[in-house]
């Protein structure tokens, strides 16, 4: 588990707003069960969250202020040059997690299970969600509605917080013919709908819905009782996430409609580094003060015996 601060003593005998893990001015830890509550019928602030993959950036979302750190296995595509997110593993996965909860974020860490890490068994599963937990992750998200149940079922028993994940869910992309927009008829609509129930009815703490119309969303966010938090799936969710590489423009990847761009950070990145090289080239860099200089005496024996 991450070393990070955990909830004061007093945490379970707060109220309100504050045992819903609002944190507004606050530096308390987000935990699962906060998270769990905050719903926006009920008041609550939504719920921010955003991807990290390492220990420096893991910190910038921290002290920025998102509720929920979420290493997702899009470490693949953003992080690792890799196609898909299907070529990760559980062992990648555990590297990225461990990286970030160094940082020992406020913001509640969840870890995405990749792909075959928990399709084989339940018990196969849970001890890769035991890989992740041990690495430092406080939660774990899986792709997938009701089939996934007796799965979600077996982690949760391990006392282990499930995130669920619904609707375009990119580990299905060959199954999906593509990574399309789901639940767009109404056959669809209703299977989202009882998959959302289902995973909130057996105990997730919340459900991520992907990639799916801005209504579908809106009622399926009306019949669960956990929040649902949303990407590419319109504003009436109880969160937002977005990949954090997309938020800073450091995706390698045309970004698709519902990723804002709040940066240019590749453009930043390459603006300094070619500053930097054409510095070394011109010999501007080092300067004297960017140097050490060795003492008089040392400068004499230089001279006189080594020169
Ligand atoms: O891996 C990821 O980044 C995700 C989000 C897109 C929800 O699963």
């Amino acid at each position: 588990m991450s070393e990070g601060p955990v909830a004061e003593p007093g945490a379970l005998t707060r109220t309100g707003a504050e045992s819903r893990g609002s944190n507004e001015g606050g530096r308390k830890k987000v935990t699962a069960p906060a998270v769990a509550s905050r719903k926006r019928s009920r008041g609550d602030d939504p719920i921010v969250m955003v991807t990290a993959y390492d220990t420096p950036f893991a910190r910038v979302v921290d002290e920025a202020g998102v509720d929920v750190i979420l290493v997702g296995d899009s470490v693949a595509d953003n992080v690792l040059g890799l196609e898909h997110t299907l070529e990760v593993g559980i062992e990648q996965m555990a590297h990225h997690v461990a990286a970030v909860a160094r940082a020992r974020p406020r913001a509640l860490v969840v870890a995405d299970l990749p792909w075959m890490s928990y399709h084989v068994d339940a018990a196969d599963a849970l001890r890769n969600a035991a890989v992740l937990v041990r690495a430092g992750a406080e939660a774990v998200k899986l792709e997938g509605g009701r089939r996934r149940i007796p799965v979600v079922q077996a982690i949760l028993d391990a006392e282990i917080p499930v995130m669920g994940h619904i609707g375009l869910t990119p580990q299905s992309v060959h199954a999906m013919g593509g990574l399309r927009v789901q639940a767009r008829d109404a056959a669809a609509a209703e299977a989202l709908w009882l998959d959302a129930k289902a995973l909130a009815a057996v105990g997730c703490f919340a459900v991520v819905l992907e990639g799916v119309p801005d209504a579908v969303a809106e009622v399926v966010t009306g019949a669960v009782d956990v929040p649902t938090v949303g990407i590419g799936a319109g504003r009436s969710c109880d969160g937002q996430v977005l990949v954090l590489h997309d938020v800073l423009g450091l995706s390698s990847r045309p970004s698709p409609r519902f990723a804002r761009r709040y940066a240019d950070l590749a453009g930043a990145a390459r603006a300094a580094v070619s500053s930097y090289a054409s510095d070394v080239r011109a010999g501007t860099f080092p300067s004297e003060s960017e140097s050490y200089h060795a003492s008089d005496e040392l400068r004499r024996f230089l001279d006189e015996r080594l020169r």
